[in-house]
């Protein structure tokens, strides 16, 4: 019979047990449930709820219980129910009475929730790092591209030349919200619930600022009905995974683009693709791809939890066990993710013999001349039909705005000679994008540098 068997007469049928059992999934966060009840007895203990007998009794049982669940020595099932029930039964078969005393002003409402949070702040942690990781990466290549000049794109149209350290530093901004909403999200997270017990608090004198202190919790959470009911920090982590994701599989997408043939702007290397079983010749991104098709995974985690949680009324209700699958998914999918792209990137070099052709071509420079334009006094609306006309010329003698000569230039508008428009080589429109946030390479160095400070004060 189970734990909370008394009232019942017979047992639940295998079926049942089957699909009610979640230790199939929580005995992930078994660590976090021994932590749990070591701090809930020891507070019990100093209340003069339990002995410090029995107390130390508990402990030791716990101990050992988790020694032997580390050892693989204990196997659940799922008679077990849950994680929480596993390591209660243990104990009772261990230590004998005391053990039965572990479960006094505390309910599985309130246990799995401080598993749940125990967990995920360790995850957290573990996520910054390796986006922390990451980034270190991303500093690194835009250091080295700072000068390699590139073609920026919008709606998938050569836009503007820029430097490829430019970029990486576009997405180390991305991953730099990523950290910062995961740490706002651990900041809100960082309460306990436990001593909500079932719903409603208890009778009995506990001290939740103890186990709060014991669990390194900020404190206790405020109202035992929202404390059992509350999956905000699950639905705050996956909504935070799912856009860490989306920034991921973006670049993903442009790492496939890059690499197809049509591109050639960068070669992924060989440790990072695989092969075709039918064609020889073929290497393939499919780490990239895999990236992007885990995106709509983690999304699916979010979705999922979010429809699990609509309509369910105050307080607890089963429907919330469905809270730790798509979380654990989208934790393991995160993690492996980031580790897989910071590799990636760190061994993929850019082709710059392949770029340097592509900058040639859609009259990168045009807005440059326009702004030179408009900084010797024509308006600007007007200097962009004047460069508008000069693109169309170039388009019709099929040459770039470089080679127009004063003749051509005179024809476009009687204001223009060659000597007007200055230098407009493509690396020079870069150097001279040097407002703040722009792509010169000294406005991306200062990036770097920014970059690098925000990192050391997150990884002293
Ligand atoms: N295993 C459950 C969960 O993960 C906790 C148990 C609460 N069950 C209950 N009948 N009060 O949500």
């Amino acid at each position: 019979m189970a734990l909370w068997g008394g009232r019942f007469k017979s047992e639940m049928a295998d079926i049942v047990k089957e699909f009610n059992a979640s230790i199939g999934f929580d005995s992930r966060m078994y660590r976090e449930d021994i932590l749990g009840s070591i701090a809930h007895v020891t507070m019990l203990s100093e209340q003069g709820i339990v002995s410090a007998e029995e107390k130390d009794k508990i402990i030791e049982g716990l101990r050992s219980i988790e020694k032997k669940i580390d050892a693989g020595e204990i196997s659940f099932t799922v008679e077990d129910e849950d994680i929480h029930m596993a390591v209660e039964s243990r104990l009772i078969e261990e230590i004998g009475d005391a053990g039965k005393k572990l479960h006094t002003a505390r309910s599985r409402n309130d246990q799995c929730q401080v598993d749940g949070r125990l967990y995920l702040k360790r995850e957290i942690d573990e996520i910054l790092r390796l986006i922390f990781g990451l980034e270190d990466v991303i500093l690194e290549k835009a250091e080295k591209y700072a000068d390699s000049i590139s073609v920026g794109f919008t709606h998938i149209q050569h836009a503007q030349p820029i430097t490829i350290g430019f970029m990486f530093m576009a997405y180390f901004q991305m991953f730099r919200r990523d950290a910062e909403r995961l740490m706002d999200t651990r900041k809100r997270m960082d309460l306990n619930p436990l001593g909500a017990c079932a719903l409603a608090g208890t009778t009995l004198p506990i001290d939740r600022f103890r186990t709060s202190e014991l669990l390194g919790f900020s404190g206790p959470t405020e109202n035992a009905m929202d404390s059992v009911s509350d999956r905000d920090y699950a639905l705050e982590f996956l909504a935070d995974a799912s856009i860490g994701m989306m920034h991921l599989s973006r670049w993903a997408e442009e790492f496939a683009w890059y690499n197809s043939s049509e591109f050639s702007y960068i070669a992924i290397d060989d440790s990072y693709c695989t092969g075709s079983s039918i064609m020889p010749q073929k290497k393939n991104p499919d780490m990239a791809e895999l990236l992007r098709g885990k995106c709509g995974r983690v999304y699916g985690d979010l979705m999922q939890l979010l429809t699990v949680m609509k309509g369910t009324p105050l307080a607890y209700n089963k429907d919330f066990q469905e809270d730790k699958e798509g979380l654990f998914d989208a934790v393991d999918t995160w993690k492996a993710s980031l580790a897989i792209f910071a590799g990636m990137l760190d061994k993929t070099e850019f082709r710059m013999d392949m770029i340097e052709k592509q900058l040639e071509k859609g009259f990168l420079n045009a807005t440059d001349i326009a702004e030179h334009l408009a900084s010797s006094g024509i308006p600007f609306r007007e200097a962009h039909g004047i460069v508008g006309r000069m693109v169309r010329l170039c388009e019709e003698k099929g040459c770039s705005l470089e080679d127009l000569g004063d003749a051509d230039l005179a024809s476009v508008d009687a204001r223009l000679n060659k000597a007007m428009l200055g230098d407009i080589s493509i690396p020079a429109c870069v150097a001279k994008r040097d407002s703040y946030g722009g792509t010169a390479p000294a406005e991306v160095r200062r990036q770097v540098a920014s970059g690098r400070e925000w990192l050391e004060s997150m990884v002293m």
